[in-house]
């Protein structure tokens, strides 16, 4: 399938998506949100890919929902229609890991998207922030709840209340993003990150994500509860057997996902 406003690309295990309305600052309009849905879920599918990075351009990751296609809608309309569910839950239902290698602005929905994703890692020109309040609106992709639980209530607040920016410094020092690569390294850093995830166990992999997500979905107590599980449920993969081995035997592990 063609595709309109995202260039899908596949390197070794990784797939890519690369955000592509340069000429509004990657807006995200329907069209993108259902073309990203769609890579996304072919992606999930493909048993060749371990890990998936969505970029944009060195201008902008994405300057958040396309306002002149949201203008007009009516608190019905977006009621109706779910304005917000559909192909804006699409990173957060992904199995695999996604990484977002923000370069330029990330605002609003942009912000939001590169939340839901895993793993940020920012180029040192990137600016985070939620604005929806300067359009009298609040952000509505899950802005308020993963931004407050990055970086806590005061700084959340200050940033959703003015609508004020994030540098890419203050980001990595406020623990939104993982890291901040200069501008030319960006692509490289976060391919080679993903396709490290890649090499890894899919099995371990997936369940590391689901474990670490309960963090922030569950209590300490039933958090460890569903760690311990998991990890006595990997003993039961070849994966499992394979990665000690490879420990034991000094090489390096071929895992198969089983
Ligand atoms: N929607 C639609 N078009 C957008 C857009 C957006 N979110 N952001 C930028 N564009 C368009 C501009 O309208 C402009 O198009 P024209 O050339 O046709 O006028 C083009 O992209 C270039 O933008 P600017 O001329 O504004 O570029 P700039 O360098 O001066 O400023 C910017 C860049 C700071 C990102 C500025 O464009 C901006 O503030 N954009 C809007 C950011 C914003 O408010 N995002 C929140 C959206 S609401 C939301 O996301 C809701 C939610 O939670 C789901």
């Amino acid at each position: 399938m063609a595709f309109e406003t995202i260039i899908v690309e596949t390197q070794g295990h990784v797939g890519t998506i690369t955000l592509d309305r340069a000429e509004a600052m990657n807006a995200l309009n329907a069209t993108l949100l259902d073309e990203m849905a769609n890579a996304l879920g072919r992606f999930e599918e493909d048993d060749t890919i371990g890990a998936i990075v969505i970029t944009g351009n060195e201008k902008a990751f994405a300057a958040g929902a396309d306002i002149k296609e949201m203008a007009e809608r009516s608190y019905p309309s977006a009621m109706m229609d779910d304005f917000i569910g559909g192909s804006w839950q699409a990173i957060s239902k992904c199995r695999k890991p996604v990484i977002a290698a923000v370069s330029g602005y990330a605002l609003g929905g942009g912000c939001e998207v590169a939340m839901a994703c895993d793993i940020i890692i920012a180029a040192d020109t990137a600016r985070f922030g939620l604005p929806e309040i300067t359009l009298g609106v609040i952000p509505g992709a899950g802005g308020t709840q993963r931004l407050t639980r990055a970086v806590g209530k005061a700084k959340a607040m200050e940033m959703i209340l003015s609508g004020r920016f994030m540098t890419a410094e203050e980001a990595e020092r406020a623990c939104l993003v993982s890291r901040v690569v200069p501008e030319g390294d960006l692509m490289e850093e976060a391919m080679t990150l993903a396709a490290k995830i890649a090499d890894m166990s899919g099995v371990a992999v997936m369940t590391a994500k689901k474990a670490v997500e309960r963090a922030h979905e569950t209590s300490l107590a039933e958090g460890l509860i569903f760690e311990r599980s998991a990890f006595y449920a990997l003993f039961a993969t070849e994966d499992q057997k394979e990665g000690m081995a490879a420990f034991v035997e000094k090489r390096k592990a071929q895992f198969r996902n089983r």
